[in-house]
């Protein structure tokens, strides 16, 4: 058959086969699949002559070639993944229209990318750092992508102030020096903003280095909402807790490991046939709840920097996803992979979380740059919905899934379907939590309750001991002693046995507190001072 058609359809179905095809099934071809007698022939005038512009062998190859780099992740550039499924195992059709946790057996295939934040792509995979852990469920109503951390907090509650810590953690703009043997601008960041010592403290703690992706649990972090089919919804906050335990290394110990360990390790244990697996819970609270925790206990759930008290909301299993699947080739599977937090299906929706609205965003944003605008038709990105799907989205660079004759506007001649409104708005949009966005940058006394229970309470002597030891270890490289007696008053808020150990492994005196600080990103609510 002649036909173009017969040609697309041949082009679509060999997806699989190009896939899982062996050099000794393939003929060499240029890129125009013109036959080649070898790879290492150029035309060239004579003997010892220059080369010919005809030769569009070489000038392929050297043009392909030129152009292999996409831009990295600007965050989260080091990284690796792998496919799976989830299953659900404890439906919640009370409290989400959310299809795959609708019944139980529902499953779903997913593709799940594990990284380290700051560095670059060919940087150390055990770095000191929190882990990205991002999962795209590909749902029948669409794709839900997870994009969480190992960490329930984060550094910060101010979207604005992002890119700035971003940047300390990348190479100096001058010098082009990275930071890995020089912490002081890290200090300066973090003891002018203490809203972050939550994250510090989890972060150069034991759960600082887990011992490879496997070993570590991920979290939503931010309140996100589950709205059920009466429209009626509850705030949530997601764990996905891994099935074969939490584990971490020493920094020490990871020294003495290869910069690819956490890669390694997922994809042997894959190949083994020992799949990891991680259970997927939810803990929920009413608007109602938020307001009281919010009066009664100063926690804020648009906040971060905080983590609901589990004793308060448990959390509740709904399902289990499993990663059996490596990727055949990395670059089109997992490197052009594009998670979004603002990828929701019906049954789940964003909070008012100020850094979660800047992320819905901002990912967008970097993949029409990193990838393309037509990201979305790479088959890993790709939907897979229990429906055929359309749109108005037309043409851009590598639009290769163009939605053919079909309309490129709404037309009354041939009209598009649309799924019934299943929800009512105003129960759902109606309502926001107040409180929240009015102290974005003030730090408060509420800000060290967390980090004073996980010091009083979660850590154990050796955990204590090992986190002063990573905290003298990183201030050792600081230059400038003011960001160090300032970042011990800080912890001497959390608890004064942190900052009293400190002083004497680092022998720097710190302030005694922070009620005569001024902080340069954060207005200071416990100073004595109110200009402060
Ligand atoms: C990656 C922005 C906070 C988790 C990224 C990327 C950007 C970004 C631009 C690169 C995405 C790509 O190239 O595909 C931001 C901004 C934030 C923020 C502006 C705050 C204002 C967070 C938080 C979390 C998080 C709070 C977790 C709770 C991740 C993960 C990735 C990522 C897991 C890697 C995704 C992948 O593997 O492809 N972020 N981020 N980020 N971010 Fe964030």
């Amino acid at each position: 058959d002649n036909s173009f058609a017969a040609h697309a359809a041949n082009q679509f179905s060999q997806y699989e086969t190009d896939r899982q095809m062996k050099s000794t099934d393939a003929l060499y071809a240029t890129s125009n699949g013109v036959p080649m007698p070898h790879p290492y022939e150029t035309q060239r005038v004579g003997e010892n002559g220059p080369l010919l512009l005809q030769d569009f062998h070489l000038i392929d190859l050297l043009s392909h070639f030129d152009r292999e780099r996409i831009p990295e992740r600007v965050v989260h550039a080091k990284g690796g993944g792998a496919h799976g499924f989830f299953e659900c195992t404890n439906p919640i059709p009370d409290l989400t229209q959310l299809d795959l946790f609708s019944a139980k057996s529902k499953k779903c295939p997913v593709t799940v990318r594990f990284s380290t934040v700051g560095g670059e792509a060919g940087s150390h995979d055990l770095a000191r750092d929190p882990r990205g852990f991002a999962v795209k469920f590909r749902t029948e109503d669409g794709n839900w992508d997870l994009v969480a951390n190992n960490t329930p907090v984060f550094f910060l509650r101010d979207p604005a102030k992002f890119p700035h810590f971003i940047h300390t953690q990348k190479r100096d703009p001058s010098t082009h020096l990275g930071s890995g043997d020089d912490s002081t601008i890290f200090w300066d960041y973090l003891c002018n903003n203490p809203e972050s010592v939550h994250q510090v403290m989890v972060l150069l703690g034991d759960r600082g280095i887990p011992d490879g992706w496997r070993f570590m649990h991920g979290y939503s972090g931010h309140t996100l909402k589950l709205v059920n089919k009466a429209g009626d919804w509850v705030y949530c906050q997601i764990h996905m807790k891994s099935m074969q335990g939490a584990k971490f290394i020493t920094q020490a110990d990871s020294a003495t490991k290869s910069p690819d360990f956490s890669q390694k390790d997922l994809y042997d244990a894959i190949e083994r046939g020992e799949y990891p697996k991680w259970s997927v819970e939810v803990q929920t609270m009413t608007p109602k709840q938020a307001e009281e925790l919010w009066e009664r206990q100063r926690i804020n759930v648009f906040d971060l920097t905080h983590v609901w008290p589990q004793a308060q909301f448990p959390r509740k299993k709904v399902g289990e996803f499993t990663l059996n699947e490596n990727a055949v080739n990395y670059f089109a599977e997992i490197e052009q992979a594009a998670f979004n937090p603002a990828h929701m299906p019906p049954g789940i929706e964003p909070s008012a979380d100020p850094v979660l609205q800047s992320r819905l965003f901002s990912y967008p944003d970097t993949h029409r740059h990193r990838i393309g605008p037509n990201y979305q038709q790479l088959p890993v990105n790709a939907p897979r919905t229990g429906f055929r799907f359309a749109n108005f989205q037309r043409d851009g660079s590598m639009a290769f899934y163009n939605q053919g004759a079909r309309p490129n506007f709404l037309s009354s001649i041939d009209p598009i379907q649309f799924r019934d409104r299943t929800v009512d708005l105003d129960k759902t949009h109606g309502h926001f939590t107040g409180h929240a966005i009015t102290f974005l940058s003030e730090i408060r006394p509420e800000d060290f309750n967390g980090p004073r229970a996980l010091w009083q309470n979660v850590w154990d002597e050796p955990a204590r001991e090992r986190f002063i030891s990573n905290v003298a270890g990183k201030m050792a490289l600081c230059r400038e002693k003011e960001f160090l007696k300032r970042q011990i008053a800080i912890f001497r808020e959390v608890d004064s046995d942190i900052a009293d150990r400190l002083e004497k492994a680092t022998g720097v005196k710190g302030y005694d507190g922070i009620k005569e600080l001024r902080f340069n990103g954060t207005h200071n609510g416990m100073a004595n001072d109110p200009k402060l």
